[in-house]
């Protein structure tokens, strides 16, 4: 054979990382785990146990513990009884355990990612050169967070006890994630990870054990989708994270609604990877490589959709075909594999009913002919073209090496594509023109976009969801505020039920003797004042029983118009900050024109200090975010890669405010004016107590230039009205501060589209007061971040 010849069949040798360390260790512990709680090993309560297997073999690696409400219920005392000594530690005693395990993480780099790959199937080259890295950059950027928590959160407190549950797609880096935000913030742990893939979380335990950590701290209990719902249900926990699938998510969102827990939810995804005819067509199919096949397509922001400009489809589908040819599929241990086995057999099964699912609705189904290992959990690498946009294989999440390929013909057709999901986490865009990249990454409905890049994490960098991808952020400053809230909350009472009294009955202005003209009062919709559907009206009295006039019956019909023209009214949300604060400043100025005639009619309900102290604090308030509307901006982080990733502060659309009903006027401006200086659209349901604050609200906006339906305004019962705003798929948020059952209402109804649900858990707020009643904590509600990653140098 010729050196020629044999350069041209040279075969790569088998380069198997050696097992053995991480075998050593699980027979170290029989091969048998209890869960970690206390710092210590915790035979399951039930005596249940479950094994888990190395899916490229279907080997049993070990047993573990089904973790049972009894189980959960140890773990989270232990978490309760932990907290007040983590919390009394001074943050910079927190930051050196945060550092510890960062370096328990380098130090013990290698046996992590055999376990890992042994567990969950995943190539080697993925475990070690990826998952791993993040974790312990994971745990250093908190190890700094913790450090200057005080002087960058302050007035901030923990959640408290925060239970966690995990997937299995990449294992300890979820757990990442989920734990270094919490104990950086000082909150304790309970972590529940996926049932095929325990064992690094029990590892970390370990490393929980060796770095000291006080126990109680971190408490990982294994199990099945049953313990995450125990973990989920019980009552003592204050925040739960979860990373999944949208239909846990959702089951998560309706079981925690009763309750106050915080919430975050990251979820699955249908991610575009869109190329121009003008991209670098290597680069992107490289970069395909990564979104598609990297961790055999089990990631929640796989770029699953190609979509290709369709003068470049044909040359570019053959370069893909070519590329596919030459991907390595088998064991994972192998350091020269490129795709590795799948987790489990039902997600094999899953696989395969989709794609199959897919060839019978009209897709053409291609693989390569390379060879795919007999034994063991594999689906080779797929590309599916032909695929209509409505077809499942467009539309699902498959969570496997699946590509679905369509094309598109100009940049506003691909935006469309794009967005033509229910989700909404991440996105790709390959082009060498700078314009269009970044015109259509910011037009992409997602919450993170890699402009010729794919796949990049990093611990500075939020990664999150828009839409049904969840809400919520891992990573960053804005990571963080998921394990936190204002101190001044947790404490803070119940909201009042008692009527509002008056303070001194309004003086009877002497000039009008004869009887008034009578006020009509509308509803305001898409800038125009507008008769209620229904053609009813409700009276509403005043403090001492005196009839005030009537406010529209509004229903849903009149909903239904306020969403749609909140819908239509989203170029606001592209305007600039500082045409927004100048309408903010506009609306302040004419409210101030009308302070008398507001106060007086306020008077009647709230009394004459109030009404006089909504009306001044509420001119302040708007100039607030009117200030506010071109400096909450985002922020560039210099990940450790030659990239820049932009975190655009984005709005999050249309935003349906349920307005308190004890500060008829405040309280509307504290959560209207936020939002709209964000950029976000509203539909307002105004205090039930005094609706007629409508008539002067559009008086004022009518006359500020504020854009037809920024805001609508819409009066009548306030529970019917809110079902049909919590439950309307075309809003994207929805606010409601009025009392307990207003807070447990909206979350439950809003589980259909997931929308992002802001409420004050049924507290009395004083809006009276600066610190409660403005400020970051609501900013922090108007906006989702969107990173923009984009790379540099050649
Ligand atoms: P899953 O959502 O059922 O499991 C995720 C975690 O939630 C596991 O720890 C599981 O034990 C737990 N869990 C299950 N039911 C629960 C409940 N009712 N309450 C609390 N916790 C519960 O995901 P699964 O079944 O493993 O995968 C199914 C599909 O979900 C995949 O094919 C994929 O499409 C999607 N998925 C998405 C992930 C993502 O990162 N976005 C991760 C894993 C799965």
């Amino acid at each position: 054979m010729s050196i020629v010849e044999k350069f041209m069949t040279m075969e790569y040798g088998p380069a198997p990382e050696d097992p053995r360390e991480a075998l050593a260790w699980l027979d170290r512990h029989g091969r048998r785990f209890g869960h970690f709680i206390n710092s210590a090993w915790q035979a399951p309560a039930a005596g249940t146990y479950f094994d888990t297997a190395d899916p490229s073999t279907g080997e049993k690696l070990a047993t573990v513990a089904q973790g049972s409400a009894a189980d959960v219920d140890s773990a989270v005392k232990a978490a309760r009884a932990a907290l007040p000594a983590w919390q009394s530690l001074t943050a910079h005693a927190r930051a050196r355990y945060l550092y510890a395990l960062a370096r328990q993480v380098q130090k013990h780099s290698r046996w992590l990612a055999v376990l890992e790959t042994l567990d969950n199937g995943k190539p080697i080259r993925e475990s070690r050169d990826i998952d791993i890295p993040l974790v312990a950059r994971h745990f250093y950027h908190h190890a700094g967070w913790a450090q200057l928590l005080e002087q960058e959160f302050p007035g901030y407190a923990a959640c408290g006890v925060v239970g966690q549950i995990i997937p299995w797609n990449f294992p300890l880096l979820m757990l990442a994630w989920k734990i270094a935000p919490a104990l950086a913030t000082g909150n304790t742990v309970v972590l529940k990870p996926a049932e095929f893939t325990p064992l690094t979380a029990l590892a970390f335990a370990h490393l929980c054990q060796e770095a000291g950590l006080p126990a109680g701290v971190v408490n990982i209990v294994t199990g099945d989708g049953s313990t995450g719902e125990a973990l989920v249900k019980h009552p003592d926990v204050d925040k739960i994270a979860f990373t999944g699938s949208t239909e846990v998510g959702r089951a998560i969102r309706k079981a925690t609604a009763q309750s106050h827990k915080k919430l975050s939810l990251e979820l699955g995804g249908k991610s575009p990877f869109i190329i121009f005819e003008d991209a670098d067509l290597d680069s992107a199919v490289e970069g395909l490589v990564d979104g598609i096949w990297f961790n055999q397509g089990q990631v929640c922001c796989a770029g699953s959709r190609l979509l290709t400009q369709e003068s470049i489809a044909d040359k570019l589908i053959g370069k893909i075909q070519d590329r596919m040819n030459t991907l390595r599929i088998g064991p994972p241990l192998d350091k020269a594999i490129d795709i590795g086995a799948i987790v489990a057999r039902v997600q094999l099964e899953r696989i395969q009913r989709l794609v199959d699912q897919g060839v019978a609705e009209g897709a053409t189904c291609w693989q390569p002919s390379i060879p795919v290992p007999s034994q063991g959990l594999y689906f080779p690498p797929t590309l599916l073209s032909n695929v209509h946009p409505a077809s499942v294989v467009a539309q699902q999440e498959i969570f496997g090496p699946v590509l679905a390929a369509m094309t598109f013909r100009t940049p506003r057709e691909a935006v469309e594509l794009a967005n033509n999901t229910v989700y909404g986490l991440a996105a790709c865009v390959w082009s060498e023109s700078i314009n269009v990249s970044l015109h259509v990454a910011a037009q992409l409905k997602a919450g993170v976009v890699w402009v010729n890049c794919t796949n990049l994490f990093d611990a500075a960098c939020g990664f999150g969801g828009y839409r049904e991808s969840g809400f919520g952020r891992e990573g960053g400053r804005e990571g963080l505020l998921e394990y936190l809230e204002p101190a001044w909350f947790k404490n803070a009472p119940r909201v009042r039920t008692t009527p509002l009294a008056m303070d001194q009955p309004p003086e009877q202005p002497s000039d009008f003797a004869a009887p008034p003209i009578d006020r009509t009062v509308k509803l305001y919709i898409g800038g125009k004042q507008a008769r209620p559907d229904s053609g009813y009206s409700i009276e509403v009295h005043g403090a001492d029983g005196r009839l005030l006039g009537e406010a529209p019956l509004g229903n849903r019909k009149d909903i239904r118009n306020a969403v749609e023209a909140a819908r239509k009214a989203e170029g606001w949300g592209r305007a600039t900050p500082h045409t927004r604060a100048q309408v903010l400043y506009y609306v302040a100025e004419n409210l101030s024109q009308r302070r008398e005639e507001v106060a007086g009619r306020l008077s009647a309900v709230v009394g004459q200090k109030q009404a006089e102290a909504e009306v001044s604090l509420g001119i302040e308030r708007i100039f607030s975010y009117a200030a506010w509307a071109d400096k909450y901006d985002g922020a560039v982080h210099n990940p450790p890669f030659r990239n820049v990733a932009l975190a655009m502060k984005e709005p999050i659309g249309t935003v349906g405010v349920v307005c308190p009903a004890d500060a008829p006027l405040l309280g509307f401006i504290s959560l209207v004016m936020p939002a709209i200086s964000a950029g976000n659209t509203v539909i307002a349901i105004p205090s039930e107590k005094y609706p007629l604050i409508t008539g002067d609200l559009y008086q004022v906006f009518e006359t500020s230039d504020l854009p037809d339906g920024v805001v609508n305004i819409v009066t009548g019962r306030t529970s019917e009205l809110m079902k049909t705003l919590a439950e309307h798929d075309d809003v994207d948020a929805i606010w409601c501060f009025t009392d307990e059952a207003g807070a447990a209402a909206v979350k439950t109804l809003s589980v259909g589209n997931l929308k992002q649900v802001f409420t004050n858990e049924g507290r009395a707020i004083d809006w009276f007061d600066v610190k409660q009643g403005e400020g970051r904590w609501f900013l922090d509600h108007t906006v989702q971040v969107k990173n923009i990653w984009v790379p540099y140098g050649e």
